[in-house]
């Protein structure tokens, strides 16, 4: 766990799901919460207007992220591939070149950006990021290798960041912290499904648990079956941040 208070967190792509999930938790933990979001949507944070300050802007946008970060001792990233204009990775650079140089980072993206190469995805996984990746190519609406470009920089930089890859989401109530590995392809994760309300949980748990920084932790539903499975060892019980071995491997 970190040693240094967390006081101001600022919440890039704020009015997303994920981001409304993570301005609730980081409410909740009494942080004072800068969100950013496109002005279109800044209509969709009404019901935190009174308690955040919202600084509309895309997020790759440079001057906006710059003044959103100022002052931050956390900064959750939204990374979202959308549109064909470097969205993602512009997003992220904007957060590293901004960022106070302490300010723990911590972003959110898909399973299927690798750290290390070590990551072993299912035919069906592997088939189904080809096809949406060629299909985001025809309609120029998605642009997936982006989302790994700005993973890239990310993974490059020499900032305080964690990487927290999701896996497939669903709605419902929270069933507790996710649990993590390093790796794709650990048994622990197979099950591939997180409540949205806890992935965010994880990423505002993040911003305090220094075990994470330089980790890209591939995360799965703490009552998801491959998780439970490994309950009875004694595994999934332990809170995120802690894998079991010095490789990260859970199995
Ligand atoms: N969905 C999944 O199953 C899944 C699985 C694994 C990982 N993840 C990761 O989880 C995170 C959240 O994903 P989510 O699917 O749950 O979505 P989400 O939280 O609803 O976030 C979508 C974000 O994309 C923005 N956005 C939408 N259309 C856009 C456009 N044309 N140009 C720019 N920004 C646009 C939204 O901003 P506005 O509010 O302004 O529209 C919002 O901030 C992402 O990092 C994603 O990679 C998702």
């Amino acid at each position: 766990m970190s040693t240094d208070p967390m006081r101001k967190v600022c919440i890039v792509g704020a009015s997303g799901k994920l981001g409304q999930y993570m301005v609730r938790h980081a409410l909740d933990r009494g942080y004072e919460v800068v969100g950013v979001c496109r002005e279109r949507s800044v209509p969709k944070l009404a019901a935190y207007a009174d308690r955040i300050t919202i600084v509309p802007g895309r997020t790759n946008d440079r001057e906006v992220i710059r003044k959103a970060v100022a002052g931050c001792d956390g900064v959750l990233t939204v990374l979202v591939p959308w549109g064909v204009q470097q969205y993602s990775s512009g997003t992220a650079q904007a957060v590293l070149d901004h960022a106070d140089p302490d300010a723990r980072l911590v972003f959110s993206c898909g399973w299927h950006v690798s750290r290390d190469g070590e990551d072993q995805y299912s035919w069906r996984f592997r088939a189904g990021v080809r096809i949406v990746t060629w299909l985001a190519r025809l309609v120029r609406a998605v642009e997936i290798d982006d989302q790994v470009e700005a993973g890239r920089r990310v993974f490059a930089s020499n900032r305080r960041w964690t990487v927290v890859r999701g896996s497939d989401l669903e709605e419902g109530e929270s069933q507790g912290l996710p649990v993590w590995s390093r790796h794709v392809g650990d048994p622990i994760l197979v099950s591939n499904l997180t409540r949205r309300v806890d992935y965010a949980l994880f990423m505002v748990e993040a911003l305090t648990d220094d075990t994470l920084v330089h980790e890209a932790p591939a995360i799965v539903g703490r009552l998801s079956p491959s998780a439970l499975g490994h309950a009875g060892d004694g595994r999934a019980a332990e809170p995120a941040g802690n894998p079991t071995s010095p490789s990260g491997d859970v199995a």
